[in-house]
């Protein structure tokens, strides 16, 4: 029983060192680049050790010249030991430089990596991370990593250097010092299996609090009139106050560790070179060695119990690189999306511009990753020229049915298709059945405008918002989609008109007007695909009468879907489908007439 557990541990620590050789692999990937500058770095390092035991030499000469053991020019000596020092510092400093220097681009090279990561992470896995986790993440944990990755191997080597030369020298003076340098190896030893600990469930326990708490003020802040508007104030500081004593109680804890090594560090250091002091006294008295050679070994011991300590925790530091790492990797290696059809739907796009392109969707199902099932057998097609109507109660599936169509999710079974052209037109119907075909992946989205449900403006102007979408769009482009917007009538009369600022999620603009930007904005992209989802529900009757009419109106070969409860767009769809059951169905002429009157 006992060797069955020794076993399991055993392969358990084993999968852990597996888990930490391949963040650590992972970690040096991007400080690759750098490779010279960690050379340079090292190669510093070890200068400056050698600078740093060549002015102990010269100490222990001008020692030994002072009280007469030895005939010298004691100034000469003098003046080597400080221009030894002068060097020590001004190494200390470049290296100090070089370090800031690879950690910031080390930096720079992971977030953009990261930042990139996460765009193109598959949308449904990243929506089960906090934002404020990813942007913990995002900044902390790459922060950690890029602070630390000079600890992984240049500084080892450094430390290993200055420990092996300290200790070479000891022993070419006098090998019976030796013995000291390795007096508080066990208490360090002990103490950095214990940090290591330790360590891990600090990082962990401090990476989640990290999250919460900006996942927390994130969401304070951008709802702030909601906590106005309930008089959530108090709730919400008192919830900050709640938070930020278990962050300080979980900070103390850490203190107080720190706190408990540095004094169990000192007593053991104060104890070796005091035993290192009296053996010394020894050593002279009884005429093995000089005075200079004492101080010398004062300070080298010093070296070697400082070097050791630092070496011992190179494995905390390490082990808390590697939970960062391992942060990191947990959203670099979520499914990521398929950008590799570019060129096929860039070909694609040539050959149907003139005439448009159909959506077909084919008997799909579709459940979320909670396992909620929103669509079986669920088929529907929309044509160029057309506008569809999607109805359904709330919760039915009509954003889930957008989001098929923008390959943001894909079916468990069936397919959602583009097909080219009238193909089906011979058999007096238009079908997919024929014809120019593609499958949807994140690379047709530059096929398709979208007008999702709520506020989705990004702070700027009107003009960057446009622009967001259609980098080389000309005012007057943008003056066309906004006047098919029915936008131009209020934005003409700001006093900054195309430039006037937008707020945060379109802060500074009713409800109504805000929607009407973003039809603006995805009329401006010209896409043959446009989805609006319940994107003219905050507009009053007669408004979206004129923008629904605008975009039929407008001889762009669109494919419009619309999603909406509302009659006025019912009535002027070509066709409306129904979300029963987890399927599409065909809206008969009566059945859109009695929702219409329902409403
Ligand atoms: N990200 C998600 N993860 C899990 N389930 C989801 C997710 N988004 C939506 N759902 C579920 O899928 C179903 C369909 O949601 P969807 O948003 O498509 O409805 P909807 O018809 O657009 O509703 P509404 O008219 O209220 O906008 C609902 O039961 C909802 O709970
Ligand atoms: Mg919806």
């Amino acid at each position: 029983m006992k060797d069955k557990i020794k076993f399991i541990i055993g392969r358990v620590k084993a999968g852990r060192l597996q888990e930490m050789w391949r963040q650590t692999v992972w970690i040096y990937h991007y400080a690759r680049r750098y490779w010279l500058a960690m050379i340079f770095y090292t190669l510093l390092g070890m200068f400056g050790t050698v600078v740093s035991l060549l002015t102990s030499m010269v100490s222990r000469n001008l020692v030994d010249i002072i009280t007469g053991h030895e005939a010298g020019r004691v100034v000469q000596t003098f003046c080597m030991m400080i221009g030894l020092s002068v060097g020590a510092t001004l190494v200390g400093m470049v290296s100090d430089y070089a370090a800031g220097w690879i950690s910031m681009k080390v930096d720079a090279e992971i977030k953009a990596d990261i930042f990139e990561k996460i765009l193109v992470t598959d949308w449904e896995s990243l929506t089960n991370y906090h934002t404020g986790d990813l942007l913990t993440r995002w900044s902390s944990d790459a922060s950690n990593i890029s602070a630390g990755v000079l600890s992984f191997v240049p500084n080892f080597i450094i430390y290993f250097f200055r420990f092996v030369s300290a200790f070479a020298m000891i022993i070419y003076y006098d090998a019976s010092f030796a013995i000291f340098a390795f007096l508080g190896m066990p208490v360090s030893l002990i103490l950095s299996r214990t940090l290591m600990n330790r360590m891990v469930n600090n990082d962990k326990r401090s990476a989640a609090m990290g999250a919460r708490m900006s996942g927390f003020n994130q969401e304070a802040f951008s709802n702030v009139q909601i906590i106005k508007a309930f008089d959530l104030v108090r709730l919400y500081i008192a919830r900050l106050r709640q938070l930020q004593s278990e962050y300080i109680s979980m900070r103390l804890d850490f203190k107080k560790m720190a706190i408990g090594t540095s004094l169990l560090l000192t007593t053991v250091g104060l104890l070796v070179s005091y035993a290192s002091y009296g053996w010394g006294i020894y050593r002279v008295w009884s005429g093995a060695i000089t005075y200079g050679t004492m101080t010398m070994f004062l300070t080298l011991s010093g070296t070697l119990t400082g070097t050791l300590h630092n070496l011992t925790t190179l494995v905390p530091t390490a082990i808390g690189l590697t939970t960062s790492a391992g942060r990191l990797m947990d959203i670099v290696e979520m499914p990521r999306e398929d950008y590799s059809h570019d060129d096929e739907v860039e070909r694609f796009w040539e050959a149907h511009r003139a005439e448009g392109m159909s959506l077909c969707i084919r008997d799909v199902k579709y459940a979320y990753q909670n396992g909620t099932l929103v669509f079986e057998h669920a088929s529907m097609e929309a044509h160029p020229h057309e506008v569809i109507g999607l109805v359904g109660p709330s919760g039915e599936g009509k954003t889930t049915m957008m989001r098929l169509m923008l390959s943001l999710i894909a079916p468990q079974e069936g397919e959602v298709l583009l097909c080219g052209g009238d193909a089906g037109d011979k058999y007096g119907h238009r079908s997919c059945e024929a014809g120019d075909v593609l499958a949807l992946t994140a690379s047709v989205r530059k096929l398709f405008s979208y007008v999702p449900q709520g506020n989705t403006l990004f702070s700027g102007t009107i003009a960057e918002n446009m622009r967001n979408v259609k980098q080389e769009a000309t005012e007057e482009e943008m003056i066309e989609a906004l006047k098919l917007a029915c936008a131009w009538e209020f934005v003409e009369k700001l006093p900054q008109g195309l430039y006037s600022p937008v707020k945060e999620r379109g802060g500074g603009f009713s409800e109504g007007q805000a929607q009407r930007l973003a039809i603006a904005r995805a009329l401006l992209r010209k896409s043959p695909l446009l989805l609006l989802d319940e994107a003219t529900s905050a507009l009053d009757v007669a408004t979206e009468r004129r923008v629904l009419r605008n975009i039929m109106q407008d001889r762009y070969p669109r494919t419009c879907i619309v999603t909406t409860h509302r009659p006025t767009v019912l009535s002027a769809c070509s066709r409306v489908y129904g979300i029963r059951d987890g399927r599409c169905v065909v809206l008969s002429e009566e059945e859109i007439g009695e929702l219409v009157r329902g409403f």
